[in-house]
């Protein structure tokens, strides 16, 4: 794919890992729909674009961004979903409010935004998920959250082969723990001592080098060492 003047809408990009990709494809000169809950973080986001501030957890919130996107008559290139909530604690005290955030953010909104997007995606374009590196081996104290990922992680293998026959590419990046301060901004219990992450900034650069290569299908936890 080629980044200059490609239609991008990309979800979440406020937050650590969407704000770092926010910038680098602005910097490859990509046309950005910028999407995420608070308009006053998308109004301080220092990367021209389209600024679309909608609640995703509601299907009305994927089709208001989509239709942003479009709203110039072109189709979308490509979709980065970088939205995402955490919670700790062990699963057997999570309270059912934090369960409901959990899978409405995670796992919800990304199918809204895959079923509101698909119909107008170019052919050869790509959709990008971000399950992460949980979603290849649980976890105990983020049991929920691993599960919410697990179900990215499956949901984005059946649409990916659904797509296909759109000719539209669907990868789901798996990146290891990152410097976000997600961790910090838990719905539910207290974070772990993780090990020191990556930087926003490496993980977003495996994303786009990945949107930029049509040979690459998936992004493995180990496409980020
Ligand atoms: N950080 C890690 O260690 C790590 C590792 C692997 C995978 N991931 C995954 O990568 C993704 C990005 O993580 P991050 O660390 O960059 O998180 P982050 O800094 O907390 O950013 C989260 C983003 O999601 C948006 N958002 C949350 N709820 C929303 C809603 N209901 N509607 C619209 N937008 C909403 C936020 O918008 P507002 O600013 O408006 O609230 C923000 O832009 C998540 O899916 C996360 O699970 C993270």
């Amino acid at each position: 794919m080629e980044l200059q003047n490609a239609n991008i809408l990309l979800a979440g990009a406020t937050g650590g890992i969407g704000s770092a990709l926010a910038r680098q494809l602005r910097a490859a000169g990509a046309d950005l729909t910028l999407v995420a809950r608070h308009a006053d973080r998308l109004d301080r986001l220092p990367v021209e674009g389209r600024r679309c501030a909608v609640d995703l957890r509601m299907p009305e919130g994927s089709e208001a961004a989509v239709a942003a996107a479009t709203a110039d008559g072109r189709t979308i290139d490509a979709v980065l979903n970088a939205v995402g909530v955490v919670a700790f604690g062990d699963a057997a005290s999570l309270s059912s409010d934090a369960l409901e955030e959990l899978f409405l953010t995670n796992v919800f909104a990304g199918v809204f935004l895959a079923q509101a997007a698909l119909p107008h995606m170019t052919p050869g374009g790509t959709m990008v998920s971000m399950s992460g590196i949980i979603s290849e081996r649980n976890l105990p104290g983020m049991a929920a959250y691993g599960a919410s990922k697990a179900a990215v992680r499956a949901f984005t293998d059946g649409f990916g082969r659904e797509a296909r026959r759109t000719k539209v590419r669907v990868i789901d990046a798996r990146p290891p723990h990152t410097e976000t301060g997600l961790v910090d901004r838990a719905i539910a219990g207290d974070p772990p001592n993780f090990p020191q992450g990556l930087t926003p900034d490496a993980v977003a650069a495996t994303i786009i080098a990945a949107l930029a290569d049509d040979s690459v299908k998936d992004l493995p936890s180990s496409a980020f060492a």
